[in-house]
C-alpha cells in the first residue's frame, strides 16, 4: 500500500512540539497558544442553544444559512470597504484554515508554485503540499520593516507562479499591511497575471487603524480571494466557523471541493456566528482593550532585556528578536520552558526566516502574562 508522494513531508508544527512537551506539567506559563483565553460571549452562547432546541441541527446549504451569508456581506461593505460584497460570493468554511484549503486546491495542482510569506503562519506550506502544489517562501525582513518587499518578490515569480499569499494582520508577525505597499502588491498580481490570496484571519483585531483589506482595492472581486474567520475575533476557535469572499467564477468550482470535503458547517454554530454579527460587540471591544493593554504590558515589560519587541500593529502576538549571540531559537525556547517554565513558540516553526526570534501570545489574562514577562525576564539573569 501506498500514500500519496508530495503530501505527507510533514514537518512538526513548532506550535504543537512545544504544548506537547508542557503537557506533563502544571506549573508553566502557556503564551504558546494561538487563541484567545477570553470566553465566547454569552448571547453566542445562546444562539447555537437556541438553534439547537428549534431543531435546526439539520444540514445547512453548502455555502452557508443565506442569512448568515447576507450579514457577511454586509460586514464585508461596513467593516472591510468591500464595495462590490455581495451574499451570492460569499462562502461559510469550517473556520479560515478549511477556506484556504479549498481555495489551494482550487487555483492549484502540480506544476504550480504559491508565494508564501516567511514568516508566517506555519498551516500555509502544509496545505500547499496538501494540494500537491509547492510552497515558495518569500522574505520578510526587518529591513523592510517586516513588511513583504514587491522587488523580492519579483525575483521569484516565474511561469510555475499561481498565487501571492499576504496576511494582515500577520501571524506571527503582528504587522498590518500599509494602504501603498497593499496597492503597489495589488499592482504585481495584476503585472503576473497571479491570484492574491488575502488571509484577513485577524482584521478587526488593529490597534492602529491601519489595516485595510486587499478586497477593498476592487470595484468587484476579480483576483482577491478573501479568508476571514471568526475564531480569533470572537474567540470562538473550536466552533469552527470562517469564511472567504470570492470573484463568481471561483464559487462553483470552490464549492466542488468544499461539498466533498464539509458538505456544510456545524448548523447551531452558524446560527452562533450570525448572533456574533448581529449582537453586542461588547465582548469584542473589551477583548480588544485588553489585548491593547497587554501590548503595552509586555513592551513595557521587557525592555532592555534581552528579548527586543516588535510593536504589533494588530492580531494577538508579539514577535520577540534575541539579542543573544548564537543562540537559536529553539534552544532559547525549550530552556525557557524548563529552567523557567514559560512556554513560548521559537521563530523558526514560522519558517526558517524565523530563526533569532520567538513568538508570544497576547491574548491572555493580564495576570498570567506578567507572570510570564517575569520568567522571560529571568532567562539568563539568574
Ligand atoms: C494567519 C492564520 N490564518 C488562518 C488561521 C486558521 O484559523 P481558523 O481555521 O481557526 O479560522 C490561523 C490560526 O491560527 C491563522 O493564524
Amino acid at each position: 500500500m501506498r500514500l500519496a508522494s508530495s503530501r505527507y513531508k510533514r514537518d512538526r508544527s513548532g506550535v504543537r512540539e512545544m504544548m506537547e512537551r508542557s503537557w506533563a506539567r502544571d506549573d508553566v506559563v502557556h503564551l504558546e497558544i494561538g487563541e484567545s483565553g477570553l470566553k465566547t460571549a454569552a448571547h453566542i452562547l445562546k444562539a447555537a442553544a437556541d438553534a439547537s432546541e428549534r431543531g435546526e441541527n439539520g444540514y445547512s446549504p453548502t455555502p452557508g444559512l443565506p442569512q448568515l451569508r447576507a450579514a457577511l456581506a454586509e460586514k464585508l461593505v461596513q467593516v472591510n470597504k468591500h464595495a462590490g460584497a455581495s451574499a451570492d460570493n460569499v462562502l461559510v468554511t469550517n473556520g479560515g484554515g478549511n477556506a484556504l484549503f479549498v481555495i489551494f486546491g482550487t487555483i492549484l495542482d502540480a506544476q504550480s508554485s504559491i508565494l508564501l510569506p516567511d514568516p508566517g503562519w506555519s498551516s500555509f506550506p502544509l496545505i500547499a503540499r496538501a494540494v500537491g502544489a509547492t510552497p515558495e517562501y518569500y522574505a520578510i525582513r526587518e529591513s523592510a520593516g517586516f513588511l513583504p518587499d514587491p522587488d523580492e518578490l519579483r525575483k521569484l515569480i516565474n511561469d510555475n507562479t499561481r498565487a501571492l499569499v499576504v496576511n494582515s494582520p500577520s501571524n506571527p508577525l503582528g504587522r498590518t499591511i500599509p494602504e501603498s505597499l497593499a496597492r503597489e502588491l495589488y499592482q504585481l498580481c495584476v503585472e503576473y497575471d497571479l491570484w492574491l490570496v488575502s488571509d484577513e484571519c485577524y482584521d478587526q483585531i488593529d490597534f492602529t487603524g491601519e489595516y485595510i483589506s486587499f478586497g477593498s482595492l476592487e470595484e468587484k472581486p476579480e483576483r482577491v480571494l478573501s479568508v476571514f474567520s471568526f475564531s480569533k475575533v470572537y474567540a470562538m476557535t473550536g466552533w469552527r466557523v470562517g469564511y472567504c469572499h470570492l470573484p463568481p467564477e471561483m464559487i462553483d468550482p470552490v464549492l466542488s471541493l468544499l461539498e466533498p470535503s464539509i458538505l456544510c458547517v456545524n448548523t447551531p454554530a452558524q446560527y452562533a456566528a450570525l448572533a456574533a454579527l448581529e449582537g453586542s460587540q461588547e465582548d469584542f471591544r473589551r477583548a480588544l482593550e485588553c489585548y491593547k493593554a497587554n501590548r503595552e504590558l509586555v513592551i513595557e515589560g521587557l525592555r532592555g532585556s534581552c528579548f527586543e519587541t516588535l510593536k504589533p500593529d494588530g492580531g494577538f502576538y508579539i514577535w520577540l528578536k534575541i539579542n543573544i549571540d548564537g543562540a537559536s531559537s529553539e534552544d532559547v525556547a525549550i530552556e525557557l520552558l524548563e529552567k523557567h517554565s514559560v512556554v513560548v513558540t521559537p521563530g523558526t516553526a514560522f519558517g526558517p526566516g524565523g530563526e533569532g526570534y520567538l513568538r508570544i501570545s497576547i491574548a491572555t489574562t493580564a495576570e498570567l502574562l506578567s507572570e510570564g514577562v517575569k520568567r522571560l525576564l529571568c532567562y539568563r539573569n539568574n
